[in-house]
């Protein structure tokens, strides 16, 4: 299964960015788990359908580069993304700011506002990263997990609305 074995790929070798012991807690999850995940991002759950998306960079048919974005159920225009994950070995390629165009691109077709993400602490190159993209720290700082002494930090990019052509907007020729 393509998902949990790029998921489990990027919690192996990154546990600096999603959390020491993560890959030993999701390695141990069920297939149901798996099943139930690629079903929620590939829209076949209602709840989620058309509201979060899954991006996945492909060489050949191994999995290079993943990000999830969905839109927030509680607040009106945020989106967030989370789980972005470069292969090592095609790190410092653009793959990267390739997902994150993706991300902006479909968050901004649902009428988001700001695309917003958490990073840890422990994490200071994807730190840069967002920095580099355009993204600036909210302020709003919380426990990597419930009961952790590590923090992570919000970062937010605004979103300006999509760009409509003339003949678009007015439907005339000109
Ligand atoms: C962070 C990460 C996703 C970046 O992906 P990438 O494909 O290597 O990034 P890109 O090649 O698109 O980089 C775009 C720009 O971001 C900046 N950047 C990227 N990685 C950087 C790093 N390690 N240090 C400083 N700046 C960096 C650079 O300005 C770069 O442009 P340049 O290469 O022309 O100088 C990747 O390093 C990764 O998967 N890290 C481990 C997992 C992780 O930290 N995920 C984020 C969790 S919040």
């Amino acid at each position: 299964m393509r998902i949990k074995d790029a998921r489990l790929r990027a919690l192996r070798d990154a546990p600096y960015a999603f959390g020491a012991g993560a890959f030993e807690e999701e390695s141990a999850f069920p297939d149901s788990y798996w099943h139930e995940l690629a079903a929620q991002v590939g829209g076949a759950v209602a709840a989620w359908r058309d509201r979060c998306v899954n991006f996945v960079a492909l060489d050949g048919e191994r999995a290079c580069g993943t990000a999830i974005t969905f839109l927030c159920p509680r607040v009106e225009g945020h989106a967030y993304l989370t789980a972005l994950w470069i292969d090592p070995e095609v790190r410092r390629c653009g793959l990267g700011r390739q997902l994150i165009d993706a991300a902006i691109d479909w968050a901004r077709a649902r009428g988001a506002k700001h695309l917003r993400l958490w990073v840890d602490d422990t994490n200071p190159s994807a730190v840069e990263f967002y920095r580099a993209l355009g993204f600036e720290p909210t302020g709003e700082r919380q426990p990597v997990r419930e009961g952790s002494t590590e923090e992570q930090s919000c970062f937010a990019l605004g979103l300006s609305p999509v760009q409509r052509g003339v003949g678009e907007e007015t439907g005339k020729d000109g």
